[in-house]
């Protein structure tokens, strides 16, 4: 494998051209489809994804390619780029500052790089395995928090929240009850890019895509945390369920997730 630290350069000039380009139709009226009852796409969402894929697929062409809204490319590589356009759909079509483009390279399916841009904090979180985790270019690490009474968690809820009692709801109450308090952003990929650098103590989240979490979780181990499955089990990228936290609290969390009260 080649050092994946020179695919950064390409991958953060994609994520900054169509973060501005977010960002500038951020107050505008928006045409909104609905993929489902509560799961929305602007034409921003595909807009974004076509200026990334244009960008990357010129640079790097025998790669291949995975977005979260039509493109997919296959190609006999072992490199392929998991590409969110926009992480925070729901927020961004109702004006709220709060989305992000996320964008990671994997490698024999293991992610090898990450790069999360926020454009309306200008904020761009990157990491390459091995390598560290940094926000604008400054490293950053996970918060020394090691109880759960005192820590700040975020989570999220699935899209068929109304439809399925596997929905989160029962996990929430849970942890209500437990921790200082906990936030629902909505974009999973700042979530757990707020994990890598302390803002957020933890985080789980259930039911999510390979796109939400492949940059975010490789933030959140350079950072020095941790990531499991549901059960403390190691975490992959395309398997949906997640905990990822500072490390102190990682088993008080697993405690907690394992009470579930809705079978
Ligand atoms: C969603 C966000 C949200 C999470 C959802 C995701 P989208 O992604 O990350 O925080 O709770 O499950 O699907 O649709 O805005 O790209
Ligand atoms: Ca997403
Ligand atoms: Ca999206």
């Amino acid at each position: 494998m080649d050092n994946p630290a020179i695919y950064l350069p390409e991958a953060r000039e994609a994520a900054q051209e169509a973060g501005r380009y977010l960002l500038q139709g951020l107050g505008q009226k928006k045409e909104v489809d609905f993929k489902g009852q509560v799961d929305l796409v602007t034409s921003f969402d595909r807009r974004s994804e076509e200026m990334i894929f244009r960008r990357l697929s010129q640079a790097f062409p025998d790669h291949s390619f995975l977005a979260e809204e039509e493109i997919r490319r296959d190609r006999a590589s072992d490199y392929c780029w998991l590409v969110d356009p926009l992480d925070g759909t729901t927020n961004y079509a109702h004006g709220l500052p709060v989305f992000c483009v996320s964008i990671a390279l994997s490698f024999k399916k293991e992610v090898v790089l990450g790069v999360v841009y926020d454009p309306a904090r200008e904020e761009i979180f990157t990491a390459v395995r091995g390598q560290g985790a940094y926000l604008n270019g400054q490293p950053v690490r996970v918060s020394e928090t090691a109880e759960l009474g005192r820590s700040l968690l975020a989570t999220g809820f699935p899209y068929d929240v109304r439809s399925s009692n596997d929905n989160n709801l029962d996990h929430f109450s849970n942890f209500a009850v437990r921790a200082q308090a906990i936030r629902r952003l909505g974009s999973a990929a700042l979530d757990l890019c707020y994990v890598a650098c302390g803002r957020f103590d933890g985080y789980w989240e259930k039911k999510l895509k390979p796109w939400d979490l492949a940059a975010g979780s490789l933030l959140v181990e350079e950072a020095g945390g941790r990531v499991s499955n549901l059960e403390g089990g190691d975490f992959n990228v395309f398997s949906p369920h997640i905990v990822a936290s500072n490390g102190h609290i990682h088993q008080s969390m697993l405690e907690i997730l394992s009470l579930g009260l809705v079978k």
